[in-house]
């Protein structure tokens, strides 16, 4: 077998605050590395713990998932599986035992806290337009704590969301829900195109501020052209449960992305049905369809693809 052929074993540590979301964490990775050719194995070592999965690439692909671990958003640590002997003695740090084989963990990426942290809503620097009109500085704005309005969402979930819709190709990506700019935020700093929408005007400045070319308005009737975006990502106004807003927006999302392309949604779970319905009618593919708890806020996110 030649170098480059061989395949590489890792496994993947969950975000403690993300381990109950294995499957969000597979898929998330299995976007990222959709053009390496990857395979993600159902078991591994150390399978009695809870969040943790395992990933397969050939050996051409290994900088790859270095380079683009630091994307991740549920992943917090990859260790390159390598095949050893048995352990002299019963070190609690000594190799894995799996299928009869031994192995060690060489640590090729791992999530820096600090890092984390000041990419955070609490740390971000954010600008807010007043009922005068004018812009005042809103460092670490979360929300207007409204049940339809801004309400911050951490960076593992603005990291998911950027990355379930990744390709290769990506140049632009649209948020049409953007409120305090998470998802924003984290598609910028990947290098994208990013355009926001939100219906609230006071949040235009800080949405400007983290690269977005933004519209204040309304995403039942975006103001773009059909098949215009690369990718959507955004997390929807929970509390909204009409069936015919929700059907509205959805065909939205679909009808501004090109043919093929992905979008990525964070829904409550009394709204997922009503958006995995519409994406059917409209043609899409529902790709991915996943419940989470968020902190007792039961959730879903969907991928969508047109
Ligand atoms: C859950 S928040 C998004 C939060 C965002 N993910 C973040 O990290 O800050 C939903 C946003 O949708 C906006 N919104 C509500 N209805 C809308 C509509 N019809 N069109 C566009 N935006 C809307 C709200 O103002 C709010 O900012």
């Amino acid at each position: 077998m030649s170098a480059s052929t061989a395949t590489i074993h890792y496994i993947c540590t969950v975000r403690s605050s993300r381990a109950k979301a294995v499957e969000l964490a597979r898929a998330e990775i299995a976007a990222l590395l959709r053009d390496c050719d990857v395979a993600l194995p159902a078991g591994g070592p150390l399978s009695e713990h809870r969040g943790v999965c395992w990933v397969d690439l050939v050996e051409v692909h290994a900088r790859t998932i270095e380079e683009r671990a630091t994307r991740l958003g549920y992943t917090e640590r990859i260790d390159e599986l390598i095949a050893t002997g048995p352990p002299r003695k019963n070190r609690p740090d000594g190799p894995l035992r799996w299928k009869g084989s031994w192995y060690e963990r060489l640590t090729v990426w791992e999530s820096d806290p600090e890092e984390v942290r000041l990419n955070s809503p609490d740390m971000r620097d954010f600008a807010l337009r007043g009922e005068d009109g004018r812009v005042r500085p809103a460092r670490g704005y979360r929300g207007d704590g409204s049940s339809l309005g801004p309400k911050a969402l951490p960076v593992p979930d603005c990291r998911l969301l950027v990355n379930l819709v990744f390709a290769p190709e990506i140049r632009s990506l649209l948020d049409p829900f953007a409120g305090a700019g998470g998802i924003v935020h984290e598609a910028s700093r990947n290098g994208y195109s990013v355009t926001s929408m939100d219906i609230e005007p006071n949040v235009a400045p800080g949405l400007e501020g983290f690269g977005a070319a933004h519209q204040v308005g309304d995403a039942g009737a975006m103001p773009f052209d059909s098949a215009s975006f690369d990718a959507v990502a955004t997390e929807l106004p929970y509390a909204e449960e009409q069936p015919g807003t929700l059907r509205r927006w959805t065909n939205e999302m679909l009808r501004v992305l090109r043919p093929g392309a992905r979008c990525a949604v964070m829904c409550s779970l009394a709204q997922r049905d009503s958006i995995a319905a519409a994406a059917s009618r409209g043609g899409a593919v529902v790709e991915l369809c996943e419940e989470l708890d968020r902190r007792g806020t039961a959730v879903a996110v969907l991928v969508l693809r047109r």
